[in-house]
């Protein structure tokens, strides 16, 4: 019996099947042989939420969920927070490696000059409801921008597809300052080009009349830090639309809208939205513990806690915490961080987040900088998604180049009913349906 294998013994038949494992897998089409007879299709296994199945190999972000490990291309994501800026960790995710001093230089300055988008865009992007939400804005114009790029649709071209990259990186905050703009009723402002990254992103939300506006440089550095940590992280809802609607090889700023309409949810980069949201309804220390207890009931949950992998904690929250302790030295301190403090020492200490491991996660918070940057909580997730931009091309690339990619396309468990003949209209029974 070759040692990497299962034996797999089915029950039904008595047959018994060798499974090859590889990296800790096993493939799952191998289990299609296992069949009670000819007609049978084969086993298949169920995972609605892939909870337990590896849709990529990949080598671009590793996490320990256990031990609270994150690395990009090998490196801790503490060190790269450390020293690292956005555009050299973007560097990094997409090529593998990280630059040397003139292809950093070379990467940044080309960056630079894709920062400004068309009139049309811009127009586009007018267009909307003064109260818009900026997200929605966001993954619109990230949609609109593959009908001003059209050639973005020839992806078995590397360079072509590279240029796709860089103009999204550079571009995405151009077009996330201008929802937020948008949002106050101000004019958009274009792209300052002798700024840094994200002193140009400052410059783009915050200047208002001054002929050169000056960025904070620890808000600057906060903002590096908040989008090197939340650059990329594996396979999670939004990646993993990215590579499925990336498989079916439509160009990456389509497949972009996609990903970035995932991170919108609540549950994935609305989090950090939902965390404030929170807070502010507790809205004092004092009415923490009633709120763990409604927590605890099942009424709601604890926003900004919990991981689909990290069971120990979140390496970013801890990182985050302390570029808080550095923003609200600039800008005051935000009321509402004692309430999650509070909340954050009675849950780290209660039974029923301990059992079942529910550790602050990165957007406990980051939300609480965002919003002492006195951005509108509808920002956050737009701000989750500027960085998630590297992350969410990089997981796109290796799905292009994976010579084991095909069209995403997973299979079902159907339940519904069996054959059944139409009925004429006039012969049907009125019912309470409810969509189903
Ligand atoms: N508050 C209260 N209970 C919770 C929470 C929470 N935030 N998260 C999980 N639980 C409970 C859950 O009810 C379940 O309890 P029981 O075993 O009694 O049924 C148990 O913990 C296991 O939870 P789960 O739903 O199986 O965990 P999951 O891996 O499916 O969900 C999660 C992960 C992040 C969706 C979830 O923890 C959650 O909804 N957290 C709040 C939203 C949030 O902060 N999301 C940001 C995630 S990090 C940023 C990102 O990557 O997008």
């Amino acid at each position: 019996m070759p040692a990497d294998s299962l034996s797999v013994t089915d029950n039904r038949t008595g047959a018994a099947y060798e499974i090859p494992i590889a990296d800790g897998a096993i493939r799952a089409t191998e289990l299609r042989q296992i069949k009670v007879d000819e007609d049978d299709f084969g086993l298949m296994s169920y995972d609605p939420a892939f909870l337990n199945t590896a849709s990529a190999r990949s080598s671009i972000t590793f996490i320990d969920g256990d031990r609270g490990i994150l690395r990009y291309r090998g490196y801790p994501i503490e060190q790269l927070a450390e020293e690292s800026t956005y555009l050299e960790t973007a560097y990094l995710l997409l090529f593998g490696e990280l630059p040397a001093r003139d292809e950093l230089d070379g990467w940044v300055d080309e960056l630079v000059h894709h920062t400004f988008v068309h009139e049309n865009v811009k127009r586009l992007m007018e267009a909307f409801r003064y109260d818009a939400h900026p997200m929605g804005m966001l993954v619109s114009s990230v949609a609109a921008l593959s009908t001003f790029y059209p050639e973005a649709a020839r992806i078995d071209d590397p360079e072509i597809r590279l240029m796709q990259a860089k103009r999204l990186i550079a571009k995405v905050p151009t077009l996330a300052a201008w929802a937020y703009r948008h949002s106050r009723g101000l004019p958009y402002v274009y792209p300052d080009n002798d700024l840094g990254f994200t002193g140009n992103f400052l410059s783009m939300m915050f200047r208002i009349a001054e002929p050169r506006y000056t960025p904070d440089p620890v808000l600057e550095r906060a903002l590096e830090v908040l989008f090197i940590l939340h650059a990329d992280h594996e396979q999670n809802c939004s990646a993993n639309a990215m590579r499925s609607i990336g498989s079916s090889r439509v160009d990456p700023y389509s497949a972009m809208a996609g990903a970035a309409a995932g991170l919108y949810g609540p549950l994935h980069g609305g989090a950090n939205e939902a965390v404030l949201r929170m807070l502010a309804e507790i809205g004092d220390v004092r009415s923490v513990p009633a709120y763990v207890e409604r927590v605890k009931a099942g009424e709601v949950l604890l926003m900004g806690f919990g991981h689909r992998i990290y069971k120990n904690y979140d390496p970013r929250a801890r990182i985050i915490k302390e570029t808080a302790d550095a923003v609200f030295e600039v800008t005051g301190r935000n009321p509402l961080l004692d309430v999650a403090l509070e909340l954050e020492k009675i849950a780290l200490e209660d039974e029923y987040f301990v059992s079942r491991k529910l550790y602050p996660n990165v957007d406990f918070y980051s939300g609480l900088i965002y919003e002492a940057l006195d951005l509108p909580t509808a920002m956050f997730p737009v701000m989750f998604a500027i960085p998630r931009t590297a992350g969410w091309l990089a997981q796109w690339l290796e799905g292009i180049d994976d010579p084991e990619q095909k069209i995403a396309r997973p299979r079902q468990l159907y339940v519904g009913a069996d054959e059944r003949d139409y009925v004429p209209v006039e012969d049907r029974v009125t019912r309470e349906l409810v969509a189903v």
